[in-house]
């Protein structure tokens, strides 16, 4: 098993965001009540949505070498709710809104040809999904995981039924997560325990800048990714306030002394 990791240099400072609570951060890690783990439904409405004739402004196309990836724009999706029932998405989208979507990860993985042809791929801590969407239109199968429910209902889903060549079967091709990375790993090892069932390639991008957690991520390609397979871990070499990036994640990895770690991709422009 390998690990190999991209980094950009930029700084994101983390004061800014609110570390209290939920998914990202806080030295009260142990006394959270996180998520609990749970597979996501692709409804029928969703599946009939006739995504193909979305007002052009609901979202955005990224060219990525050559790919064009449609992202439902996350903001006009939370403008449309009204936030004492969806506190979560709305949160999600204030804390996300200065990342450009790991379009920096899916250069790397289009312009180095990693083959995608009917290999199981997890796209793990997904937000938007652009990862597992490249991952789905080279011909995996992908699982989409991400802390929050309603962004997979509200956003990923969509985003990936909206890049989709044949709807009808997404079900097969696609399969939906939300909560912790801990309660994760035992879901996934419940429903495929085999080894031949776990994945072949893991891709995780912005997932690494809250040290205390990065423990259960690393647990998750330790114990779900297969023998032969490669994980893709993409973040920022040093996030500022929070201690942590990618050299120390690349430390907790070696300490351990499970997968062989290699930097394939450096880039030192910013944000
Ligand atoms: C900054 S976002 C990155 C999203 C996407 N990969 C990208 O690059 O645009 C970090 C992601 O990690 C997920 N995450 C953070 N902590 C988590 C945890 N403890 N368990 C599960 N997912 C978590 C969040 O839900 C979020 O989607």
């Amino acid at each position: 098993m390998a690990i190999s990791y991209l980094s950009t240099s930029g700084i994101r400072n983390l004061f800014s965001e609110s570390n209290q609570d939920n998914d990202d951060n806080g030295d009260k890690n142990s006394e959270l009540n996180w998520f609990p783990a749970v597979e996501i439904n692709v409804t029928e409405e969703q599946i009939a949505r006739d995504y193909d004739h979305e007002d052009e402004n609901e979202f955005m196309i990224n060219k990525i070498c050559g790919m064009n990836i449609k992202l439902f724009r996350l903001e006009n999706i939370v403008l449309k709710l009204k936030d004492n029932e969806h506190e979560n998405i709305i949160k999600a989208e204030s804390q996300h809104s200065d990342l450009l979507p790991a379009v920096y990860e899916g250069e790397y993985i289009l312009s180095q040809e990693i083959p995608l042809r009917n290999l199981k791929v997890l796209d793990l801590g997904c937000g938007a999904g652009i990862l597992g969407i490249i991952a789905l239109l080279r011909g995996s199968v992908v699982h989409f995981q991400d802390y929050n429910q309603e962004v997979i209902e509200m956003f990923t889903i969509p985003n990936v039924l909206l890049n989709s060549i044949d709807r009808k079967l997404i079900k097969k091709k696609a399969e939906f997560y939300a909560g912790d990375w801990t309660e994760f790993t035992q879901l996934s090892a419940n429903k495929y325990p085999n080894e031949d069932e776990k994945y072949d390639i893991i891709f995780t991008c912005e997932t690494i800048y809250n040290t205390d957690n990065q423990k259960k991520l690393y647990q998750v390609f330790k114990e779900r990714l297969k023998h032969n397979g490669v994980g893709y871990v993409a973040g920022k070499t040093y996030y500022f306030g929070v201690g942590g990036g990618m050299r120390q994640f690349e430390s907790l990895i070696k300490d351990d002394k499970t997968f062989n770690v290699e930097n394939v991709w450096t880039s030192d422009q910013g944000l």
